[in-house]
């Protein structure tokens, strides 16, 4: 029976994912049998028993199964517990090996493709939601001066760095806080692009050679990145590179190997225009 390894979700037809593994499989030299899962809801655990049962060797997970993942999972990462969410899993017999690689991801795309070391720099986060969870480990791994969590639900921020706050200087604050506050990187986590909104974020934040991120990717300008630009920052991302290097450290988790993302971050990038 040959590996196979797959994406589930609902929908799924619009996933990237086999076309980014299959070009990681073809830049290593190694073969990937990876293949979409239109999971049906409810039924998260018979349809991945019987993948396993199938040869199924490996997952990545989205939307709206990656709680049921985490339920599912024999062994958690400190990461997957943190963000609560699992979004890739390993199966070795009767383990099932889960982790959250968003956050590492969005590292990586900052300090690697970006060329924008955390060491030392002031951290804004925007959101205490799963996707702002994920990246809060992964970053104070880098050790910045400061790592600022702002949330409109001030309290969901400050539950998060509670678990945390051993782990470097980190602090939960409220919009209305970050008046008179400046950043080297602020991330968007928050789900606001998605609805075409924009947190309530002072321009001032934005310190001189600021980078602003927005996590959402392939929507060229969004609200908050295109505030950004108009208050003067100069390095604007989106999360194209998040996205194909979390899927990186999936295959590398996966297949022993790590791939170079450059070509799968070429071919999806929407122009920030
Ligand atoms: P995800 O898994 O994408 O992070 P989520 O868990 O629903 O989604 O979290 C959404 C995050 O976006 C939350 O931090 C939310 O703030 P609240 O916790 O106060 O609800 C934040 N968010 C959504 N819309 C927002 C907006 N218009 N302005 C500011 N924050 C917003």
């Amino acid at each position: 029976m040959s590996e196979r390894y797959a994406v589930i979700g609902n929908p799924i037809s619009h996933s990237k994912s086999p076309q980014i593994q299959g070009m990681y499989a073809k830049a290593t030299g190694l073969q990937i049998d990876y293949t979409t899962i239109e999971g049906a809801l409810g039924q998260f655990v018979p349809t991945i028993d019987a993948f396993r049962a199938n040869g199924g060797r490996g997952l990545n997970i989205t939307a709206p199964f990656k709680l049921d993942a985490f339920a599912y999972a024999t062994e958690l990462s400190e990461r997957a517990r943190l963000a609560g969410a699992v979004n890739a899993m390993k199966f070795e017999g009767d383990r099932v090996i889960a982790e959250n690689f968003d956050g590492v991801g969005l590292v990586r795309d900052l300090v690697h493709n970006l060329n924008r070391p955390l060491a030392g720099e002031r951290v804004l986060l925007l959101g205490a939601g799963g996707a702002a969870r994920g990246a809060v480990l992964p970053f104070l791994e880098q050790e910045p001066a400061q790592l600022v969590i702002c949330n409109r639900t001030v309290s969901k921020a400050q539950e998060l760095v509670a678990k945390v706050s051993d782990r470097g200087n980190v602090l939960a604050v409220g919009y209305q806080d970050l008046c008179g506050q400046q950043f080297d990187v602020v991330v968007n986590a928050t789900s606001a692009s998605l609805h075409n909104e924009l947190p309530p974020v002072p321009t001032s934040v934005f310190a001189e050679g600021c980078l602003a991120y927005e996590l959402l990717y392939g929507k060229g300008l969004t609200p908050y990145l295109r505030f950004a630009r108009d208050a003067g920052v100069k390095q604007l991302a989106d999360g194209v590179g998040m996205f194909a290097e979390q899927a990186a450290e999936a295959f590398t988790w996966w297949k022993g190997v790590r791939p170079d993302t450059a070509a799968v971050i070429r071919q999806l990038t929407v122009p920030l225009e």
